[in-house]
């Protein structure tokens, strides 16, 4: 499974580029497949979902090359519609197949994501949504199984706000024949991505970046080429990592754009930055003041994926501190091990109660998801003596190369094989 290990007690200085986004190309990957020919996707971010989807999309006929971070998908002999029951285990994501392998081959099965480590996560909005564009499902046991004779185009309004239903959605109607009209979509910068990328491909979208869409379906798409927008979470765990060392972090390519209520909240915390020719350039030096209450919210509000880093940055500040988790309901599991390292965080319901310590101690902790597990990073690089973050394999979901990233900021991390005792290296 692998660790990490981190010396902590270090301000980070220096500059890291933010790599490519993995909640925008997810959705681009699955979306090539309504096209068959070839989609160039520059900009990729080598992470494990990533590569995962690639065996995905493979299984299903497409063929896939990489050269550096540009990847090559050719989707001319898909031949497939049912993903392997394997991979609803490892990976989530297969549910955001279902709408392309409906626009693709009129057909999909896939086996049921379940719960997960975050919550319950239902897909009862993407499937209801699809019955507006006149697809059939089915539940079975461990598969679901979608069908259509003719995507037709129709109106729905979803009656919550799920990032994954509307991306689905979208890639459904692309091929619908005449008009969708989807109101009360998410917003999220991820699903601006995805139309932007589909428009690139031919696709017909009108009222990107706003709730309400109109999608006039087309015959065919056509070969394109475009590049992954940088992780606005990844980002923003790296300048609350600068943040919980009190250090000076510069972020180059950060889509500050899209960071607006993180930035909001750093600034509140005593965070000072600007912004100017592609650097975001911030002195987390006179960080003090803890945040009263603060929630999750759908975009623009603060992310729930930067939830955790959050947290760990506020137990660090002394005074006490608030956050409301309204968008997953079970995401608070680091607190155990955040708490383990010192920090003093009590949860009821959807509140985390944190009261700041000044100092945090090193630890071996465990990641149980990824966002989580980067939370634990961030509070081992504030801490005093070494840590070791056991199941690596959660942060390397989203993280390409962490270690190497926080290491051009000064910090001191290395991975491990998984046992505690390599530890004593790192002192060194
Ligand atoms: N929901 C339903 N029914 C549905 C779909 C969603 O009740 O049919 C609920 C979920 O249970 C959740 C809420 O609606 O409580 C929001 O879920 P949403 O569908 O918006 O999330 P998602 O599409 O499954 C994406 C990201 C998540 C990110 C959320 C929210 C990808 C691959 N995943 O998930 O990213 O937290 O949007 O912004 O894009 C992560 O990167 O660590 C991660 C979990």
């Amino acid at each position: 499974m692998g660790s990490l290990f981190v010396r902590g007690g270090i301000p980070l200085h220096g500059t890291v580029s933010i790599q490519g986004s993995k909640n925008a190309v997810l959705p681009m990957m699955a979306a090539a497949i309504l096209h068959s020919g070839t989609t160039i996707l520059k900009n990729c971010p080598r992470i494990s979902d990533v590569l995962f989807m690639t065996e995905i999309l493979k299984s299903l006929g497409a063929k896939i090359d990489w050269e550096g971070h540009t990847m090559r998908i050719d989707c001319a002999s898909l031949h497939s519609w049912k993903i392997p029951s394997i991979y609803g285990v490892q990976m989530r994501s297969t549910t955001m197949l279902l709408g392309s392998l409906i626009g693709r081959m009129g057909k999909c099965e896939m086996p049921y994501p379940g719960g997960c480590m975050i919550g319950k996560r239902p897909i009862d909005l993407h499937i209801d949504g699809l019955k507006a564009l006149n697809v059939q499902t089915e539940e079975r046991t461990c598969a679901i199984r979608a069908e259509t004779k003719a995507l037709t185009g129709g109106s729905y309004c979803f009656r919550g706000k799920s990032v994954g239903a509307t991306e689905n959605m979208i890639m459904a109607a692309v091929f619908a024949k005449g008009c969708t009209i989807l109101s009360g979509c998410s917003i999220e910068p991820e699903i601006v991505w995805l139309c932007r990328f589909l428009v690139n491909m031919g696709a017909k979208i009108r009222g990107i970046g706003t709730g309400n869409l109109q999608i006039e379906g087309v015959r065919e798409l056509k070969d394109s080429e475009f590049s992954v927008p940088s992780d606005r979470i990844v980002a923003g765990a790296y300048l609350l990592a600068g943040a919980i060392t009190r250090g000076t972090v510069i972020l180059e390519d950060a889509p500050v754009e899209e960071m607006g209520s993180i930035l909001s909240a750093y600034k509140k915390m005593g965070g000072q930055y600007e912004h100017s020719s592609g650097k975001l350039v911030t002195n987390s030096g006179k960080i003090c003041s803890p945040l009263l209450f603060i929630e999750t919210e759908v975009y623009p509000g603060l992310p729930t994926d930067l939830q955790s880093q959050l947290m760990a940055v506020l137990a660090t500040i002394p005074g006490n501190s608030r956050i409301r988790e309204n968008v997953f309901e079970d995401r608070f599991k680091v607190v155990a091990d955040l708490n383990k390292m010192g920090c003093s965080i009590a949860v009821r319901n959807r509140d985390a109660y944190i009261h700041g310590v000044s100092v945090l101690h090193g630890a071996e902790v465990t990641a149980r998801e990824l966002r989580g597990g980067a939370a634990l990073v961030l509070a081992a690089l504030a801490a005093e003596g070494n840590s070791c973050i056991q199941n690596y394999h959660y942060i390397e979901r989203g993280y390409e190369d962490i270690s190497r990233d926080l290491a051009l900021l000064g910090g001191v991390c290395r991975r491990g094989d998984g046992d505690p005792e390599e530890n004593n290296e790192i002192q060194e």
